[in-house]
């Protein structure tokens, strides 16, 4: 698995296509724990995939310590081999759907800073509120939750859910112009390279074609962060149905 930067590259630019300011939110996330601190931040990367946002923080915060949790073989034998030997990333493969998946992980409370971009969709609503209590229990006192995702945009609200989607449209049509993946084709293409065969078989056993759940709007998650213990929740950053929220825990 030697080109495994290249793939993470690749995986980089397919993500671009969903997510216009992808990078720019990466960075809202960095200024956030810049403002919570400490200079020595110790971070769960909360389904992580290939470890690109833990990448952008360990390259911003470089005493940070970065903990990627992740349910993919094939992206976490990504992020593995990307990072082997680099003492200040770590990998945990666990599922988020099982309730106590930090014990099974063997994760201890302390965290100073939980991030997760563009994946806890994939979990259900009462998923989602459970997993959202773990994470207060295992952050900080004062540790703060970042998560940055397309969040269901109102549903009564019709044309502006139509403005995001043309818009998101747009981008993907630039994408296609400049030739880059799209996520089927990132997976068609992986599932090709000899070095990830037996990975690949096991994701199919996990994942089938599941992809994404049921809409969740951001009051949704605004309302199940506070349920959950956090004492502030807001969003911190938006590009159309795109967003950054955080929160902290008492
Ligand atoms: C679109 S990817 C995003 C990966 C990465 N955070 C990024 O921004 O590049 C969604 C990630 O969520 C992970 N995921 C989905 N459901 C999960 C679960 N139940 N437990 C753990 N990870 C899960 C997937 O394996 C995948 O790596």
């Amino acid at each position: 698995m030697s080109n495994a930067h290249e793939w993470i590259q690749r995986w980089d630019t397919q993500q671009e296509r969903y997510i216009e300011r992808r990078e720019e939110r990466f960075t809202v996330i960095g200024d956030v724990l810049e403002e919570v601190g400490p200079a020595e931040p110790k971070i769960l990367d909360l389904c992580c995939g290939p470890g690109s946002l833990g990448s952008r923080l360990a390259a911003r915060f470089p005493r940070a310590h970065v903990t990627g949790v992740d349910f993919d073989p094939v992206l976490l034998g990504l992020a593995r081999t990307a990072h082997a030997g680099d003492p200040r990333r770590a990998w945990v493969e666990t599922d988020l759907r099982h309730a106590g998946w930090w014990k099974e992980a063997r994760l201890s409370p302390g965290f100073d800073a939980v991030v997760s971009t563009t994946a806890l969709h994939w979990l259900s609503g009462a998923e989602l509120t459970r997993v959202y209590r773990e994470l207060a229990g295992l952050l900080r006192p004062g540790g703060v939750l970042m998560n940055g995702d397309h969040v269901a945009p109102a549903w009564e609200e019709p044309r502006l859910a139509r403005i995001a989607k043309a818009r998101r449209d747009l981008v993907q049509r630039d994408a296609d112009a400049r030739g880059s993946d799209t996520w089927e084709a990132w997976w068609e293409e992986i599932s090709g390279d000899s070095a990830f065969t037996e990975l690949w078989q096991e994701r199919r056993r996990r994942f089938g074609d599941r992809h994404g759940e049921e809409p969740i709007t951001l009051d949704f998650h605004l309302a199940a962060l506070r349920q959950a213990g956090f004492v502030e929740a807001n969003v911190v950053w938006q590009r159309w149905d795109d967003v950054v929220m955080a929160a902290l825990v008492q």
